[in-house]
């Protein structure tokens, strides 16, 4: 078994989309809009538990393994995406080259150190005499033991060496030590020392639950700063985590919602309060990428700030942020004259609520976990919230600066999908400012202005993933036979081993009216990765034959088995390349035509189940391909006979 069939037969695959798309049951199969094109009609888009595979019957056509649906939904190359996957699977990965054994081992044992780290803290917070202020200041704190448990509460020494000199004896060197950012080096004294004493260690982890490095709370009531973070290490980057997604992101799954709060506490408290879709950005603004991380599980977000925080630049920078990375929903509307506009709207549903004068999460749970879920049902819409701050300290006989509020604010409430809702908003603008709501809709917004981006003109560039060919007519959902694959290795290994038989395949597949080779004609993902590397490698310009040693550089690790694989396939002789080019289109149209047949079998099934389940949507998108395969099947047939036709007049000519 490769790598990838290893991980595939890990992963259930309605776990992976499921982060992402909301599906129902129909029949065997999921339904759901697809999640690579903008539509909100017909759910067109269905994964196959049967065969692990997903398909978007509509305006994308595509479909795909794990691997394909990752690289898409994340953008990722392949190689990404198996690290990705693997680690999910819990599948290691084979390290190849040299080079790339030693750089692996050494991340490892710095993923090791940080995890080893966060249990000797651990261990000195539940057991060391000297840990005693720890841990009555985390009694005072009422956390529970299972709650310490959980977050690996720990303890750092009151010394300058006492990490250092543990896990120097554990064969640790004071590099790596500095590279986690556990041991601090002042180069113009040329001393080194423990970066956490006499702190309160608070393990900070990534999504997948990997100790990446450690937010230390002081002791002292006037110690400053309140928490020491590591420094920024390639693996802890502050931008990129959030604080307690590893232990929420099923809970954030499940309640549909994301509350974001601002501090450790806050999220540990909420955590043994039972409230456990809660997560703290990292003392700094929402980043794009945090957001990222967390739409995959939902799209509807609560910002739980902090009074002070309230209404400040970060808050408003934060949403920003949020309106920009969130997906936006395409509407077609048409206006008085009959003209079609197409109009973003944010899918996302982002509230706000702001804590009472001198409370947190933390304290309000403390106090009375009931509170906490009333104060987030009362969360205000992104609107009303920034209505509020930005009128609150307005000056009513100021005109400019109503018009600048109005500036603010008008994007956002061009932003809201609902017209009800949006003309609310209007309404409670103009009343805000004073002002009559005619005058309002007539502001001219900034150059640039935010709402410029609510057009789509921006977004389906945004959607196009690296060098993603969409594939233009159907392709099997699993259909995967031995002959077939065998078909594609032959094709791979061919063209691999001559590139330019790639142009003479693609040039007889267009010449008769087929399109050329593309990544989704293949059903292994390795094979769709080292496609694209061939293409990318091809138009660079590379040797007439490829070797080993030169693949290797551009595939990586991951695919150099695979290719090697490939590279020992036979090789025909050189003279005959036009005739190899023949047969490899005929060995192109065969495999796509088995795998439209297999597709047809397998709609006519899907339609005699959805009619005895009277799943109307369903049916409908099945009907369709009924309709439409034939004809593909009719195309490829086409092709098959004027490319054996050209063959025969070839022979012929020879002789
Ligand atoms: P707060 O000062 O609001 O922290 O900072 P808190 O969580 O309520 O702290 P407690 O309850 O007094 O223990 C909020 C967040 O800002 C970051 C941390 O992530 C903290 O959780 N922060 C704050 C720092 O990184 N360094 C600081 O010195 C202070
Ligand atoms: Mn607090």
């Amino acid at each position: 078994m490769s790598v990838t069939q290893e991980i595939k037969s890990r992963l259930d695959i309605m776990d992976v989309v499921s982060e992402s798309v909301s599906l129902r049951k129909s029949g065997r199969n999921y339904a759901g809009f697809c999640p690579f094109h903008t539509n909100s009609r017909t759910p067109a888009f269905f994964v196959f538990p049967d065969t692990q595979t997903w398909r978007c019957f509509g305006a994308c056509a595509e479909g795909g393994d794990v691997f394909s649906f990752i690289m898409k939904r994340e953008g990722w190359e392949f190689k990404e995406t198996l690290q990705h996957l693997a680690q999910r699977a819990g599948v290691e990965l084979e390290a190849f080259t040299p080079e790339e054994k030693k750089r692996r081992s050494h991340a490892d044992k710095l993923t090791d150190l940080l995890a080893a780290a966060a249990d000797y803290f651990h261990q000195l917070f539940l057991h060391a005499p000297q840990a005693k202020q720890a841990r009555q200041y985390v009694h005072g704190r009422a956390l529970a033991e299972p709650t310490i448990a959980a977050f690996k509460i720990g303890y750092a020494l009151d010394s300058w060496d006492a990490c250092r000199t543990h896990f120097n004896a554990q064969g640790y060197s004071d590099q790596e030590l500095i590279e986690v950012g556990l041991l601090t080096e002042n180069e113009e004294k040329g001393s080194r020392y423990d970066r956490f004493r006499n702190r309160l260690m608070i393990p900070i982890r990534d999504g997948d639950g990997r100790t990446v490095g450690f937010g230390a709370r002081t002791l002292d009531k006037e110690g400053l700063p309140k928490y020491l973070n590591s420094p920024q290490t390639p693996v802890f980057d502050k931008s990129h985590l959030l604080f307690g997604l590893d232990t929420g992101k099923r809970d954030i799954r499940e309640a549909r919602q994301a509350v974001i709060v601002e501090g450790y506490m806050d999220v540990i408290q909420a955590w043994q309060g039972g409230f456990r879709n809660v997560v703290a950005q990292m003392g700094t603004a929402l980043t794009e990428a945090q957001l990222n991380q967390l739409k995959r599980y939902t799209k509807r977000f609560v910002l739980a700030l902090d009074a002070d925080a309230a209404g400040a630049k970060a808050t408003l920078r934060s949403l920003q942020v949020a309106r920009e990375t969130l997906d936006r929903d395409v509407d077609v509307k048409f206006d008085a004259y009959g003209l079609v506009h197409h109009e973003g709207r944010l899918q996302a549903d982002i509230r706000i609520v702001t804590m009472p004068a001198g409370e947190d999460p933390d304290s309000i749970i403390r106090d009375d976990p009931g509170r906490w879920p009333q104060l987030v049902a009362q969360a205000k819409p992104v609107v009303a919230y920034v209505i509020d701050v930005a009128t609150q300290a307005l000056d009513m006989s100021d005109a400019k600066a109503k018009t600048a509020v109005a500036q603010q604010v008008i994007p956002l409430i061009k932003d809201i999908a609902d017209p009800i809702e949006r003309d609310h908003y209007w309404q409670e603008l103009a009343r805000a400012l004073h002002v009559d709501e005619r005058a309002l809709r007539q502001i001219r917004l900034p150059e640039k202005p935010t709402s410029a981006r609510s057009t789509t003109a921006a977004k389906p560039a945004k959607k196009r993933v690296n060098g993603w060919t969409a594939v233009p007519r159907k392709v099997l959902a699993n259909g995967h036979t031995v002959a077939a694959s065998m078909k594609q290795s032959d094709y791979l290994g061919q063209c691999l081993q001559r590139p330019r038989l790639i142009h003479l395949v693609n040039e007889r597949l267009v010449r008769c009216g087929q399109t050329a080779v593309a990544e989704a004609d293949f059903h292994d993902p390795e094979d769709r990765a080292i496609l694209r590397h061939m293409h990318q490698w091809a138009a660079a310009g590379g040797p007439a034959v490829a070797v080993i040693e030169d693949l290797w550089d551009i595939l990586g690790d991951a695919l150099t088995v695979r290719a090697q694989f490939l590279l020992s396939l036979p090789l025909a002789p050189d003279a005959e390349l036009e005739r190899l080019a023949d047969t490899l289109v005929l060995s192109v149209l065969d495999w796509r035509l088995e795998k439209v047949r297999q597709l047809l079998n397998e709609v006519k099934q899907f339609i005699k189940e959805s009619q005895m389940e009277n799943d109307q949507d369903a049916l409908a998108v099945y009907q369709q391909q009924l309709r439409e395969l034939p004809l593909t099947v009719l195309q490829i047939n086409k092709a098959r006979n004027a490319m054996s036709a050209a063959n025969r007049r070839r022979a012929t000519d020879m002789t």
